[in-house]
């Protein structure tokens, strides 16, 4: 039939976005009674620098989800090339996710974890809706960048950087 819209195949668009390559994120945060949480996430962007605003974005079906809602802090882990285990923690659901993980109480109380390459320390400022995920827009209120090389992920896989041949 002619120009009639048919559905995305939503494999082959997950392939296509996976083609855009981005560092690696735990994002965490600490709900009412004190638990902290963390999530694995790529969404993460940089908007603006003054003010600086930066934003991630959470699948609704995240276990994890209501404590970010209704948190008004999170912390971006950017984490380094030797964090794959920490990545893949964190990207896996589990009831106490911070047993035997190392990390200290960032500005907010939300977990820092050491070794990443950096890490910003965020107020909520707002959240969008955003089809099946919610975007939540951050202001950073404190940030360290201790130079260490970012893991990146990119189609389906993590990836380490290394110069381009052709770049000055
Ligand atoms: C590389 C990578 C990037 C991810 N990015 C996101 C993301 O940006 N947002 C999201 O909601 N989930 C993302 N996920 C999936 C979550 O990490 C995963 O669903 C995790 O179980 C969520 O934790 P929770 O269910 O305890 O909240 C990503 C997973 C991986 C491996």
């Amino acid at each position: 039939m002619k120009n009639v819209p048919q559905p995305l195949d939503q494999r082959a668009l997950r392939n296509a976005l996976g083609t855009f390559v981005t560092g690696v994120t735990v994002v965490t945060t600490r709900d009412r009674t004190g638990t902290p949480h963390g999530v694995t996430a790529n969404s993460f962007s940089s908007i603006s620098l003054d003010p600086p605003l930066i934003l991630w974005s959470q699948a609704l079906t995240s276990r994890s989800y209501p404590a970010f809602r209704e948190s008004d802090h999170f912390v971006i882990n950017i984490l380094a090339d030797d964090q794959v285990g920490l990545a893949d923690h964190f990207a896996r659901k589990s009831e106490d996710k911070f047993h035997a993980i190392d990390y200290e109480d960032g500005l907010f109380g939300a977990p820092v974890l050491p070794g990443a390459a950096a890490w910003l320390e965020c107020r909520k400022v707002a959240m969008h809706p955003g089809g099946d995920h919610t975007i939540y827009l951050g202001r950073v209120e404190r940030f360290a960048n201790v130079c260490r090389r970012p893991l990146v992920f990119g189609e389906g896989r993590y990836l380490m950087t290394a110069p381009h041949p052709m770049a000055a």
